[in-house]
């Protein structure tokens, strides 16, 4: 594995380290107050190309790697967690399917609609019934002639309010249970009948948008299915192997911030007549925090230099995102343990970082699921 980055990975890190540090950091809390950030910022990260990184430049895209992508999506994580997801969901779970799976047409249509972020895209596959156990999706789509006609509910999507184009998971054959039998559709926001219901409350990551997305005799041209009828569940499954790259990347994000948080603090605060920085509780405190975070980050670009060299990066991913989740929260609690009562005020941003922490241990596969992706692998080697 390749240690150092090249200097278009280079180049674009301190890009999107100084539009972090610039356009976003000073205004997360404000927008997590208001609850979302202004779509203005999607238009100003588009035009900074950091919507379609890991994308080709013929559809829109940056055309750099994909540990290009992981190294802009843990800068802009740091600046604020909601806007990470927002890109997290937007590149891995929701462009990737195109690029990989989409027909001419559609990529020329789609990929660049999402690679140039001209328009942002949404990845539905979790409905109320079906979160961990995702091939137990039951939302429908029965064939018409020329269309497929959708009904049904999901869940908790991501960017569900900013999205032009969603990445939609239905049961194509009825009666049918588990992973067989599902298909993968790209369905236009405006097309009738598809309703984006009001923001979901949550403990975290209240910059970022996520709404139920109601399908009420949604018509689908069938040149819009991706793939093949009855093959999406695979899909979905390739897919989050590279998306929980991503959210270990935000992960590592969300640490990096807590623990410069924490550097900053002890030098200023003081106590017993002198710097917290001088009590060893406190350096010992950082060094686990710093040396934690950086494991994190190496399994993170371990599993994506695997997937920018074409090999298996089921496994890597899900070690990445099942370490680097954890690391978030430990070194979150840890920033607010640092930080004493002022941890604990929203005036610092140490809490909001520790509850945006938490939902990186959840979603795109709980840890008890990666766990799972991680023994199968294991057991599956000869
Ligand atoms: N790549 C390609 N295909 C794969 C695959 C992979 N990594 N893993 C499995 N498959 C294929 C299998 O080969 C199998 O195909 P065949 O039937 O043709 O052989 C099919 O998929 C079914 O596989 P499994 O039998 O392993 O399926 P399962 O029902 O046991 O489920 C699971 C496996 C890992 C538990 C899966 O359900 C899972 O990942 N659950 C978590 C769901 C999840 O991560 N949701 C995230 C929602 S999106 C989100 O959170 C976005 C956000 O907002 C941030």
């Amino acid at each position: 594995m390749q240690l150092a980055l090249n200097e278009d990975e280079r180049a674009i890190q301190d890009m999107a380290r100084q539009f972090a540090r610039e356009q976003i950091a000073p205004f997360a809390a404000e927008w997590a107050a208001a609850g979302g950030f202004p779509r203005t910022l999607l238009t100003q990260m588009a035009e900074s190309e950091l919507l379609g990184v890991p994308f080709p430049e013929a559809f829109g895209g940056a055309g750099l790697s994909f540990l290009a992508y992981i190294l802009v999506l843990e800068a802009i994580s740091t600046g604020d967690a909601g806007v990470g997801v927002t890109l997290a969901v937007h590149s891995s779970a929701a462009t990737y399917p195109i690029q990989r799976y989409g027909t001419d047409e559609q990529k020329q249509r789609y990929l660049t609609l999402l690679a140039s972020g001209k328009g942002i895209g949404a990845f539905a596959l979790t409905e109320p019934n079906s979160g961990s156990d995702a091939a137990a999706l039951q939302l429908s789509a029965k064939r018409d002639g020329d269309v497929w006609v959708l009904n049904g509910t999901k869940q908790w999507i991501t960017n569900g309010e900013f999205a032009s184009l969603f990445i939609v998971f239905a049961r194509t054959t009825q009666g049918s249970t588990g992973a067989k039998g599902v298909s993968c559709f790209l369905v236009e926001r405006d097309t009738a009948g598809l309703s984006v219901m009001p923001g979901a409350k949550k403990m975290g990551l209240h910059s970022s948008c996520t709404n139920d997305i109601v399908f009420e005799h949604v018509r689908v041209p069938h040149a819009n299915l991706l793939g093949t009828q009855d093959a999406g569940f695979p899909i979905a499954m390739d897919t989050l192997d590279g998306g929980r790259i991503g959210i270990a990347a935000q992960a590592c994000g969300i640490a990096q911030a807590a623990l410069d948080a924490s550097v900053r603090y002890v030098k200023e605060r003081s106590a017993f007549g002198k710097p917290i920085s001088d009590f060893q509780a406190i350096q010992w405190k950082l060094a686990d925090m710093a040396t934690q975070l950086d494991a994190a980050r190496l399994l993170t670009h371990k599993a994506a230099w695997l997937k920018d060299q074409g090999q298996p990066h089921t496994q890597a991913g899900a070690m990445a995102k099942l370490f680097a989740s954890r690391v978030a929260r430990e070194v979150t609690n840890e920033a607010v343990q640092i930080h004493g009562g002022y941890g604990y005020m929203s005036e610092f941003p140490v809490e909001r970082y520790y509850r945006d922490a938490k939902v990186t241990e959840i979603y795109e596969g709980t840890s008890e699921i990666q766990r799972i992706v991680i023994a199968r692998n294991l057991l599956q080697t000869p």
